[in-house]
């Protein structure tokens, strides 16, 4: 799968990640250089076209801006209206997330499952992200939920280094597990 759809800031993104990308570095090295690529088109205004900023009732919306030929990456649109969010869940990849429009509340986790007592999760950070900011994990230890709890829509663009559109989603596991006090 090739491109869908590219806006000229869309192509000009997706060039510069292709680059970003072009390391043997580490994942999270990697993830860090992409997030540096995703934060000026962040601000652009014109970097989506109306179908790739719209949501749905029923739950967050995913569109599909770019797969890299290659199948190195996907850089992909999430539309949030209030109060979506994702389960908590972690990726089969390096995942970047920068903010379009709105503030997007990420909450951290990480796994005890020792075998003394059941699996638990414990909450590792918390943060809300504003408008042209980023933030990246790498597997192992990338388990997050992502959720809109302000009262407008939001949209954030996604880079994962997977090829979305042959798996449907990069989601690796959703962790349905009681959370802890640190
Ligand atoms: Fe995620």
């Amino acid at each position: 799968m090739a491109i869908r759809t590219l806006t000229p800031a869309v192509a000009a993104l997706a060039a510069d990640v292709s680059t970003a990308v072009r390391s043997d570095a580490p994942a999270i090295d990697v993830a860090r250089h992409v997030a540096s690529a995703l934060a000026p088109a962040l601000v652009v205004p014109d970097l989506l076209d109306s179908e790739h900023k719209c949501g749905r009732t029923e739950s967050y919306t995913q569109h599909i801006l770019y797969v890299d030929p290659e199948s190195r990456f996907s850089i992909v649109s999430l539309v949030w209206m209030p109060g979506q969010r994702t389960v908590i869940h972690d990726h089969v990849s390096w995942c970047v997330v920068g903010v379009y429009q709105g503030a997007e509340e990420e909450t951290l986790y990480r796994l005890v499952d020792d075998g003394r007592e059941p699996a638990y999760l414990v909450r590792t950070g918390h943060a809300v992200n504003a408008r042209g900011q980023t933030s990246f994990f790498a597997p192992p230890g990338d388990i997050h939920e992502v959720c809109n709890s302000s009262d407008d829509a939001v949209i954030s663009i996604h880079v994962y280094g997977a090829d979305v559109s042959v798996l449907g989603s990069s989601v690796r596991r959703r962790y349905d597990l009681p959370v802890r006090a640190a």
